[in-house]
C-alpha cells in the first residue's frame, strides 16, 4: 500500500472507531462526548467517504440547539465517568444536556463547503432545508446576547468558548476570577500526563466561571452585566465573521431572505469597523481584549492570523501578518506553534501554550491564501503534513520535536488529513 493510501485508511479507521451511533467523539477517554467545533471539522473529513455520515454529524449537534439560538461547546448525549466536569456541574436542564457556553462557530463554514462539495444533491438538499434555519438563529444569538451593546465585538465568557483553553493570552483575565473551594477529582489526568495539561489554578477558575452561569440561571443579561471574565476572543471574532460570511453567500445562492437576514449583514460590517480595536500598531499583530480591565491581551499567539481567515485584516495589516507567519515559522522547528516561541509564556508541550493544532493551520492557510499569500499558505500546509505523517493522528503536536500529545486517534486530526490528502 503506499504511502497515503496507509494514512487515509487509518484516518478513516479513526473516525470508525470515533463513532457513537451517529456523533463522533473527538477520542474516547479524554473527551466521550461531541463537541461543538469538533463535530464540524470532524464532519470535513466524514464528507471525504461518506456524504449522509457528514450531515448527520452536523445533525446531531443542531440537537442540542437552545431555545434561544445557542449551539452549545459539549453535547452530553450519553452518560460517561471519564469526563469532568459533566452535565451535573453545568446544570443545564435542556433535553440534551449540554454545557451553557458555545464555540468557534466554523460549523457554518464547514456547511458552506459541504454544499459545495456534495455529490448527492438531492440529500444536499434535504439536510440544507433542516440546518440553515438553525446556524440563522444561531449566529443571530451571537451578535443578539454577545453583544448587546453592538459593539462589532462578540464577548465570550469563558477560556473554554474559545477552543484555545489554555492560551497565555487569557492568563491575566482568568488571574481576577475567584477559585472555587470544594474539592474535584480531574479526570483528564488519569487520560494525559500533566506536563500536556492545564494547571489546577486554572481549573479552580474554569468551575467558578461553571458555577456563576448556572447560579446566574443562564440569564443573558444577568451573566454579560457581572461575568468575572469577558473577552473579546480574536480568534472566535473572526471565526464569526468567515461563518457569516459564508452563511450569508449560502442564503445568496439559496434565495433565502428577510429581516435576519439583513441584520447578519449589518453585524458582519460592524465587526469588519470594529476590528481594528484589536489591533496593536506597535507589534503589529491582533490581540484579544480583556474587557475587565479593558486591554489588550498581549500574547502573541496564532488566534491573531484568523482575522486573515475572517477577512478583516486590511492589506497593510495582512502583509505584516504574512511576514510574521514566515518568522515564526522558522522560530520552531515544527509549525505553527500556537503561541509565539519567541514569547517568554512558549511553552512547545503544554495545551495551547505552543504546540501545533491542525485545524487552526488549516484555517491560517486558508486565510493566507484568501488574501492572496498562496506561497506562506503552502508552506504552512507542507509543514502541517509532516506532523500526521511522523506522528500519526494526535491531538495536537509539540513545536520542537513534532511529537504527538494530549488524545491520540484524535477525530479533528484524521479529518484534517482526510480533507487534505484526498
Ligand atoms: C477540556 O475539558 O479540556 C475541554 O477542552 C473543554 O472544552
Amino acid at each position: 500500500m503506499k504511502n497515503n493510501e496507509k494514512l487515509i485508511e487509518q484516518a478513516k479507521n479513526i473516525l470508525y472507531k470515533n463513532d457513537v451511533d451517529g456523533y463522533t467523539v473527538p477520542t474516547h477517554g479524554l473527551y466521550p462526548f461531541q463537541w461543538n467545533w469538533d463535530a464540524a471539522i470532524t464532519a470535513l473529513g466524514w464528507m471525504k467517504f461518506d456524504e449522509p455520515r457528514a450531515w448527520q454529524e452536523l445533525e446531531f449537534l443542531i440537537s442540542g440547539q437552545w431555545e434561544d439560538g445557542m449551539i452549545p461547546h459539549i453535547l452530553f448525549h450519553k452518560e460517561s465517568d471519564t469526563y469532568f466536569p459533566g452535565p451535573d456541574v453545568w446544570g443545564s436542564d435542556k433535553l440534551v444536556k449540554s454545557t451553557s457556553i458555545s464555540q468557534p462557530p466554523v460549523l457554518t463554514t464547514i456547511v458552506k463547503m459541504l454544499f459545495e462539495e456534495a455529490k448527492d444533491a438531492e440529500l444536499r438538499d434535504e439536510k440544507l432545508a433542516k440546518i440553515l434555519p438553525s446556524l440563522i438563529q444561531y449566529h443571530l444569538w451571537w451578535y443578539r446576547d454577545r453583544d448587546p451593546e453592538t459593539t462589532g465585538l462578540v464577548v465570550s465568557y469563558h477560556p473554554w468558548e474559545s477552543g484555545m483553553d489554555n492560551s497565555p493570552a487569557w492568563d491575566s483575565a482568568l488571574d481576577a476570577v475567584p477559585q472555587v473551594t470544594w474539592e474535584y477529582q480531574r479526570q483528564d489526568l488519569n487520560h494525559i500526563d500533566a506536563s500536556e495539561r492545564p494547571h489546577k489554578e486554572q481549573y479552580d477558575r474554569y468551575l467558578y466561571l461553571v458555577e456563576f452561569f448556572k447560579n446566574k440561571h443562564f440569564d443573558s443579561n444577568d451573566i454579560y452585566r457581572d461575568c468575572p471574565y469577558k473577552a473579546n476572543d480574536v480568534s472566535l471574532i473572526s471565526i464569526l465573521q468567515r461563518a457569516t460570511l459564508d452563511l450569508l453567500a449560502l442564503c445568496k445562492q439559496l434565495n433565502v431572505t428577510g429581516p435576519d437576514i439583513e441584520s447578519l449583514k449589518v453585524s458582519v460590517g460592524l465587526t469588519k469597523n470594529a476590528i481594528n480595536d484589536l489591533w496593536c500598531e506597535e507589534t503589529s499583530f491582533f490581540y484579544s481584549k480583556d474587557l475587565i480591565t479593558n486591554s489588550l491581551c498581549k500574547v502573541k499567539t496564532n488566534a491573531g492570523f484568523l482575522t486573515l481567515f475572517g477577512e478583516l485584516a486590511n492589506d497593510e495589516q495582512a502583509e505584516k501578518l504574512a511576514k510574521e507567519a514566515v518568522e515564526w515559522m522558522s522560530a520552531s522547528a515544527y509549525a505553527m506553534a500556537s503561541t509565539d516561541p519567541r514569547e517568554s509564556k512558549y511553552e512547545p508541550q503544554r495545551y495551547w501554550r505552543g504546540p501545533v493544532w491542525l485545524h487552526i493551520n488549516w484555517m491560517i492557510a486558508l486565510g493566507l491564501e484568501l488574501n492572496g499569500y498562496s506561497e506562506t499558505a503552502a508552506q504552512v500546509k507542507e509543514k502541517t503534513d509532516i506532523l500526521f505523517k511522523k506522528s500519526k493522528y494526535f491531538e495536537y503536536f509539540n513545536a520542537e520535536t513534532g511529537e504527538g500529545c494530549g488524545g491520540d486517534n484524535f477525530s479533528w486530526t484524521a479529518a484534517i488529513a482526510l480533507h487534505w490528502l484526498l
